[in-house]
């Protein structure tokens, strides 16, 4: 296996909220990163989302380096070919088993054997995912937080089949980025989402029942018990298909106390989606 100190490239798959934000992070901790999207257009929204985050970094001095510097070290492509010469690549396509183990068994063909394949998945199985490929002992989950360059921590999720010594690697890359890191064993949610999402889709109801204003749901909940976002500020942070994917996901897997909330469901299927398409509980610019 590549250890980390053979570590010079980072493919990244997916330019979205996620995929950008684990780009900036590595290529600010000194790697050069390839990130791969289906299409131009959506790498060039990712990198602007890279622009603007680093220079709000550099504004509020928190760069060692220029922006211009760390993009520098930032490419794309179209071309999954392209991820051939990666010594480590993390997956943050979208949140579904079908196109994830695609993606895994792609990436099987066009790595070295001793790439370890990551995945940022937020609810999804590790074990499934890393049976798309000859390789299951080298894929761990790396589940980055949102927004990546601000959060603090990376959950590691470990498969069936994770090696040890590729956890110990996963968690090495993490504080090399400046994160910290817990474990969780690949059950439905991990740590994190297992309690988050319920939080989320009960906060949903609640406000659908008529128990409060959205307002007063999230100041009540960020007042109440000293988190930063309350429950439909975070939803529309996260991306309202986001959760419902992972709600999904968990409801299928751990029963009806994850089923998702209706008023959920109804926000994705009119395309309010949240902050990243400007409307979701609230309006953005
Ligand atoms: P997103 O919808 O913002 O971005 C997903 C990107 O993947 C899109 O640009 C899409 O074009 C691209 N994509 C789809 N198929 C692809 C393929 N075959 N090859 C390359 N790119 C492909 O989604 P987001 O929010 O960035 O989520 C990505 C992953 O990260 C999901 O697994 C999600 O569950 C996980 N995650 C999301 C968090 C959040 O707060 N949004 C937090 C932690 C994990």
């Amino acid at each position: 296996m590549r250890g980390l100190s053979e570590v010079d490239t980072v493919a990244v798959i997916g330019a979205g909220t996620m995929g950008n934000g684990i780009a900036q992070v590595a290529a600010t901790a000194g790697y050069d990163v390839l990130v791969r999207d289906v299409e131009r257009e959506l790498l060039d929204e990712g990198f602007a989302a890279i622009d603007s985050s680093l220079s709000r970094l550099a504004g509020k001095d928190e760069l060692d380096e220029d922006p211009e510097a760390i993009r520098g070290r930032i490419t794309g492509t179209t071309d999954l070919a392209d991820v051939a010469d990666a010594d480590l690549v993390v997956e943050a396509a979208v949140e579904n088993m079908d196109v994830k183990r695609d993606i895994f068994a792609d990436l099987d063909e066009v790595t070295d054997e001793g790439v370890v394949l990551a995945t940022n998945t937020s609810t999804l199985s590790i074990t499934t995912i890393a049976a798309a490929t000859d390789r299951p002992d080298r894929v761990v989950g790396l589940h980055f937080m949102n927004p990546v360059p601000i959060m603090a921590g990376v959950e590691l999720v470990v498969g069936e089949k994770t090696a040890p010594e590729v956890t110990a690697f996963a968690h090495e890359f993490a504080e090399d980025l400046g994160k910290e890191t817990w474990e969780s064993d690949d059950k439905p949610g991990f740590v994190t989402n297992r309690v988050l999402m319920p939080w989320i889709n009960e906060g949903i109801r609640a406000y659908d029942e008529g128990v409060a204003s959205k307002e007063d749901m999230d100041r009540g909940m960020k007042l109440g018990t000293n988190v930063p976002m309350g429950p439909l500020e975070l939803a529309d942070h996260i991306g309202l298909d986001v959760c419902l994917d992972a709600s999904r996901t968990l409801h299928e897997e751990l029963g009806d106390r994850y089923k998702p909330a209706y008023l959920l469901k109804r926000k994705v299927d009119a395309g309010d989606l949240g902050k990243k398409t400007g409307k979701g509980f609230y309006e953005y610019e």
